[in-house]
Order: structure tokens, then C-alpha cells, then sequence
């Protein structure tokens, strides 16, 4: 008997291989244009929904989508995800693991350094006629102390590459053991407050959950050296955005260097101000990374429709 072929929708923009590799397997629908009510509509008679961080999948969207069996992230973390709702209903949830672990770590770095020299400010006044030469000196990353919240993939791939930039490096993770860390040549800290006071750059790469979110507001920024910089290429909500706009007004801190958002496109508050750089949300929008996500979310996709026997002939 000829099975059903199973219809993928994805939501947001993938690499074009991720089509290559699932065609004439299953019927595959772009919604990368569609408002969050058009997207549900099309979840009807859908098998598997793929998404990247933008795309919400809520309760309610889920109850639209009746055949679904699969939600694939293309990325790490399912915080647009309502994961208990969808276990309760029998979904597999897949995501990317490792894919995306290099472009984010590096990122972090090139932010970091990005910060450290001043990078785009004195690029905005070159390109003014301001030759800024004598008012144009930074700082070094090494001897600096780098403060990781979040040594899970990325954040020790960070650790890593930080180490080689001689910096020394701390970081607070309750989940992880002391001895992962030591072979990082990470010192670990009980204590989120320690690893603020000490730092000389702070960067976060926790996923976001209840325990996370707002993690970073007004009493934290203000443990933070003057001289300090954050960094954020994980969940815009990890910290509170109000706080951190007063903290960059204020100089309680340095600077900051943003490519997520609480809300995403963010408020133009931050925009306005001169000591913080903000990218959007591009910490895995690498050629390679885009690629390695498309592979290896085609390839799991493929395995969990087999394992759950909806693989059927080509349409
Ligand atoms: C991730 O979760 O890996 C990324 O934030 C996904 C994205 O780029 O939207």
C-alpha cells in the first residue's frame, strides 16, 4: 500500500541543502513570509514543522498542527518551544546539537574583541572625517578575566578559544562538574556574584529557562567592574534590557555587545547608545554552520519519520 508522504513546513529561512537532501521524500512547504496566524493555518495536515528561534510553537499552534509528530529546531534550545505540551502529545523534538557551536563561539570572540579596541565606534567616526588616532586606544584580552554563565557546547568552545588569547577564564554553571571544568582550564564558581565582580568581560551562552530568564538585571549589572564588558549571544531575556540600557547610561559598566534581544527586533533605546554593539541575531548565520544545521536536521528528520514508520513513497 502506497503511504501518505509526509508534509515538512518550515517557518523560518534554511539553507537550500535542507531541500536538496528531503526532495522527492516528503512534501516540503516555505512559510518563511507568513504571519504567526497564516503559518498556524498551514500546520492542518503537517507531519513534521521545522523552526529557528523566531517562529513561537506555542500550545496553541501545536493544537492546529493534529498529525504533527516531529518539531525540528534548526539550532540549539526549545524555548520557542512549549516542550511539555509537546512531549504530552507523543512529538518527537529534534534540534542541532553541535551545528551551530563554532559560528556562535566565534562571534562571542570577535565581539569581544570588537569591544576591547573599539571597533565600530571608531569605525562610525572615521567615516565622519574624525581621524581619532590619539583618542583611539583599547584594551588587551590578554591577562583579562573572562566570565562564562553557561559552560555547556559553546560556552566551552568560548573558554577555549579565550584561553589561546591568554585570557584567564571563570565560569558559573551549576550543572557542571568541577571536572569537566578543570579540563577546560576553567575555575568554576559557586557563585554567580564572584564570577560578576571578577571579570573583565562577562559572557553569556545559559539556554533560557524559567531559572535564567532576567538573570542579569540592576543588582547584577551593578556588581559588574566600570571597566567591564557583557556579551550576549544567547537569549535576549537572560538579561533585563531596561537594567542594562541604565547600566550602559549610567557607567556602571564599560559596554555591551548584543546579538539577541528580549523582544526581537529590539527597542531602538539601545541603538541610541554609543558604548554597545548590537548584531541581529546572527550568532549561527554562518555560510558553514547554515549547512552543517541543514544536513544534520535533513538526515534526523529522515530517521525519526522511518522510526515512526511515516516514511513513505516518493510523491
Ligand atoms: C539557535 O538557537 O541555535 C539560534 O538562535 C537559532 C537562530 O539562528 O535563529
Amino acid at each position: 500500500m502506497m503511504k501518505r508522504v509526509p508534509k515538512i513546513v518550515v517557518g523560518d529561512p534554511l539553507d537550500e541543502m535542507f531541500f536538496r537532501l528531503l526532495r522527492g521524500k516528503a512534501f516540503l512547504v516555505k512559510a518563511y513570509e507568513l504571519d504567526q496566524g497564516e503559518f498556524a493555518k498551514l500546520l492542518k495536515d503537517a507531519d513534521v514543522v521545522v523552526v529557528r528561534s523566531r517562529r513561537r510553537l506555542d500550545r496553541c499552534t501545536i493544537d492546529r498542527a493534529p498529525r504533527l509528530k516531529v518539531i525540528a529546531r534548526a539550532g540549539v534550545g526549545l524555548d520557542n518551544v512549549d516542550v511539555d505540551y509537546a512531549v504530552k502529545r507523543g512529538i518527537t523534538l529534534l534540534s542541532t546539537g553541535d551545528a551551530s557551536t563554532e559560528a556562535v563561539a566565534e562571534l562571542t570572540i570577535g565581539l569581544m574583541i570588537a569591544l576591547a579596541r573599539r571597533i565600530t565606534e571608531l569605525d562610525r567616526k572615521m567615516k565622519r572625517g574624525n581621524w581619532c588616532k590619539n583618542s583611539g586606544a583599547g584594551v588587551e584580552l590578554r591577562g583579562k578575566t573572562l566570565g562564562i554563565i553557561g559552560l555547556g557546547r559553546i560556552g566551552s568552545r568560548v573558554a577555549e578559544l579565550a584561553r589561546v588569547f591568554g585570557m584567564r577564564v571563570v565560569a558559573y554553571d551549576p550543572y557542571v562538574s568541577r571536572e569537566k571544568a578543570e579540563r577546560l582550564g576553567v575555575e568554576l564558581k559557586q557563585r554567580l556574584e564572584d564570577l560578576l565582580r571578577e571579570s573583565d568581560f562577562v559572557s553569556i551562552h545559559a539556554v533560557l529557562t524559567e531559572e535564567t530568564e532576567g538573570m542579569i538585571g540592576e543588582r547584577e549589572l551593578r556588581l559588574m567592574k566600570p571597566t567591564a564588558y557583557l556579551v550576549n549571544t544567547a537569549r535576549g531575556a537572560i538579561v533585563d534590557e531596561e537594567a542594562l540600557v541604565r547600566a550602559l547610561e549610567g557607567g556602571w559598566i564599560a559596554g555591551a555587545a548584543l546579538d539577541v534581544y528580549e523582544r526581537e527586533p529590539p527597542s531602538s533605546r539601545l541603538a541610541g547608545l554609543e558604548n554597545v554593539i548590537l548584531t541581529p541575531h546572527v550568532g549561527a548565520s554562518t555560510v558553514e554552520a547554515q549547512k552543517r544545521i541543514a544536513r544534520v536536521l535533513a538526515e534526523k528528520i529522515l530517521v525519526a519519520l522511518e522510526n515512526i514508520g511515516e516514511m513513505g513513497e516518493s510523491p
